[in-house]
């Protein structure tokens, strides 16, 4: 299966992706100076993002996981489940929620309150793609990589049906990759 072919075109190359997360690391350090970060990312589109980005935090960061799922294909499901939770507290620690895309907001509305209920010192996003069009409830993002078309797309973390992951940049999937499965 040759996986360049299922890519109608490149959103974000490699290169502007390894630009941001030095921009958003050196952000980071500055706002976050003195404290220790707990970065919680959201398995598994955001690894990639976690990973390089936190390589540009200077400051001592800790990471801790949760997944969740809404999707299935390219269509989200609306109801939100926890896959996998946090393995340690997160009370009086300042939490960044590291997430790769903001879509109809539905994902980080649910984190975000649950994870408010178990009061954080502070609670902050950062996500790396932004598809402002496909709002369903309002998000505020604390930090921001890319606002992006609505249009589905793979690739640095980011799959369709677990697939994509691993290439080194944003591509937008042609349709007709997907199109029978809606
Ligand atoms: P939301 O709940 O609709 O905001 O969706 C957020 C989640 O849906 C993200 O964490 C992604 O896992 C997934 N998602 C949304 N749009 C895309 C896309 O274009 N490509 C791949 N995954 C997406
Ligand atoms: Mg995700």
């Amino acid at each position: 299966m040759e996986l360049l072919q299922d890519i109608e075109e490149i959103i974000i190359s490699d290169e502007q992706l390894q630009e941001k997360v030095v921009e958003l690391g050196a952000q980071i350090t500055k706002d976050y100076q003195g404290r220790e970060p707990v970065l919680v990312c959201v398995l598994k589109g955001a690894m990639m993002f976690l990973t390089d980005l936190s390589r540009h935090i200077k400051l001592p960061v800790s990471f801790d996981f949760m997944e969740v799922s809404s999707y299935h294909g390219t269509e989200t499901t609306g109801v939100v489940r926890i896959t996998k939770d946090l393995k340690g507290t997160i009370e009086g620690k300042d939490v960044i929620i590291v997430e790769d895309i903001l879509d109809s907001g539905l994902t980080l509305t649910y984190i975000t309150k649950l994870l408010k209920t178990r009061n954080p010192n502070s609670l902050k996003i950062c996500s790396l793609l932004d598809k402002k069009d496909a709002r369903i409830t309002p998000v505020t993002l604390d930090y921001k990589g890319f606002d992006i078309p609505d249009k589905f797309v793979v690739g640095y973390g980011l799959d369709y049906n677990e697939l994509y992951r691993n290439l080194n940049f944003i591509g937008a999937l042609k349709s007709s990759v997907y199109k029978g499965d809606e």
